[in-house]
């Protein structure tokens, strides 16, 4: 499911992302994936996962 139409990410690439990387920050996710940096709609969500994704791990 795309989370990001903007820049086509998915939950799933941002899943990943947040794996190999662990970012603490929403701004450290951004250093790796483009989410959330043109209309910016996606951001809650995109948070919201990638807090999911790091109490996972
Ligand atoms: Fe992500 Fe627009 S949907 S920046």
């Amino acid at each position: 499911m795309y989370v990001c139409l903007c820049n086509s990410v998915s939950d799933k690439t941002i899943r990943q992302v947040v794996r190999r990387y662990q970012p603490q920050t929403f701004q450290q996710l951004r250093n790796f994936v483009p989410v959330g940096t043109q209309c910016g709609k996606c951001v809650r969500v995109a948070r919201q996962i990638m807090e999911d994704e790091l109490q996972q791990i």
